[in-house]
């Protein structure tokens, strides 16, 4: 027998009952962005591998371990792409869109071979955000309210803003060779992973997940204790900013994150409605990536949530946003049958907005009202041999106990147009 094909392992398949709430989701994250300003961008699945090496960098376990990277036909190495802030660069530098500020934002899949659980797969979407030319704090703090208004439209409640400054690229040499003095004489007690990391990038030792590291990292020096003046005031300010709106948050020492283009400002939401991977959004500020990949150097900062995982925390909540139709039009006996898409077709037009299954394939009566029922239509919309000779139309409520009405198509209209602005 042939092995039933199956999607790949950490690939899935979003079936049509949940995407209502994928498009409610996606529909409000766009409505919200569009209202502060930023302007879309779409961007190719795959990039060279090159691109990822030097934007993300090449000792991040995303690099190391995570890409899906192959040879084309032409002998090119090329990647799926494992996030967008390198395909966005790219994009605004070959376009020549960074002469001015810009406020940018995309969505799509993006590819990463991780071990798959809850929370974590290896195709997963992304929604995110990219300002450019922006070197002031007031973009940082837009980027967090900007959030922070959107879980408020979203109906989440439970997200936590932590927040850390990296510091500049001075401020974190400085401090990442006191981390390796700390740490180096703590080496013994650290998991394998953090050893090697402790040579590689020690500043992730800070996030471990290991007991005994965290139990090390609890007493090391802080980046946040090392800032210089201009950062520190940089920093200030978001909080300040946080505190004025009414945004609360917490200080995160350890919050380093996992791609090496940050420095300064880096957050994350998180909520512990989904067990480990609970980091529904995450950015922060990259003023160095432009220059690092050739251009000249222009100050950015931006964040991506991670879809699946705002979609749980909604559907964990109970949240379904209604996907049925208001109307579904039964059509009894052959001429009715026959007439039934045309009528359809001058209700659509009349109604604009309305949303309306029509019944296909036949049956009678108690036949396509069963299937009008269980469609979570609100009115079935009768069509008979009665109706059509006098030119009316049936309109039986599907959810009240209500006789059913005869409608001209004038009166249909307008109680289906006040239907929906209800
Ligand atoms: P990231 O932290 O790697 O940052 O990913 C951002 C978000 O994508 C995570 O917080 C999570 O919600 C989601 N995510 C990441 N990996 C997975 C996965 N394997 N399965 C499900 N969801 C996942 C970035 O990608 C940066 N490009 C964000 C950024 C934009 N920084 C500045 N600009």
């Amino acid at each position: 027998m042939t092995k039933s094909l199956q999607a790949i392992r950490g690939m899935h398949d979003i079936l049509p009952a949940q995407v209502a709430l994928w498009q409610h989701v996606e529909d409000t994250v766009r409505e919200v962005l569009t209202s502060y300003g930023y302007a879309e961008i779409r961007t190719p699945l795959v990039e060279v591998t090159a691109l990822f090496h030097r934007a993300i960098g090449a000792v991040t376990d995303i690099v190391e371990k995570e890409m899906y990277s192959f040879d084309d036909r032409n002998g090119d190495s090329l990647s799926l792409r494992p996030e967008g802030t390198a395909s966005c660069v790219r994009a605004a530098l070959e376009h020549g869109l960074l002469i001015q500020p810009q406020r940018l934002w995309y969505r799509g899949a993006m590819f990463r071979y991780e071990r798959p659980q809850r929370g974590r797969y290896r195709q997963f979407h992304q929604i995110g955000v990219e300002t450019f030319g922006l070197a002031g704090a007031e973009i940082d703090l837009e980027l967090m309210l900007l959030t922070a208004r959107l879980w408020r439209r979203l109906g989440l409640t439970d997200l936590r803003l932590e927040l850390n400054s990296l510091g500049d690229a001075e401020e974190r040499a400085a401090y990442r060779a006191q981390l390796v003095t700390y740490l180096s004489a703590h080496a013994d007690q650290l998991d394998a992973d953090s050893q090697r990391r402790l040579t590689t990038n020690p500043l992730r030792v800070l996030d471990s997940k290991h007991p005994a590291t965290q139990e090390i990292v609890a007493g090391a020096p802080t980046l946040l204790a090392h800032l210089g003046a201009e950062t520190r005031s940089h920093f200030e300010q978001i909080c300040a900013g946080l505190d004025a709106a009414g945004v609360s948050y917490q200080l995160n020492p350890r919050l380093v994150r996992g791609l090496d283009y940050y420095n300064r400002t880096v957050f994350e939401w998180v909520t512990d409605a989904l067990g480990a991977q609970g980091t529904v959004c995450a950015g922060g500020r990259y003023d160095g990536l432009v220059a690092q990949l050739g251009g000249k150097s222009v100050p950015a900062i931006g964040f991506a949530m991670g879809l699946e995982r705002l979609v749980e925390v909604l559907a964990a909540a109970g949240q379904m946003p209604d996907s049925a139709v208001d109307v579904y039009l039964v059509a009894v006996g052959a001429a009715a049958q026959q007439a039934a898409p045309v009528v359809a077709e001058r209700l659509r037009d009349a109604v604009p907005g309305l949303r309306m299954l029509t019944n296909c394939g036949g049956g009678n009566f108690k036949n396509q009202f069963k299937k009008a029922d269980k469609s979570g239509a609100q009115f079935a919309l009768v069509l008979g041999e009665t109706e059509l000779a006098e030119n009316r139309f049936g309109l039986k409520s599907l959810r009240l106990d209500s006789e059913q009405q005869s409608f001209t198509f004038e009166e249909l209209t307008a109680f289906l147009t006040a239907h929906l602005t209800v």
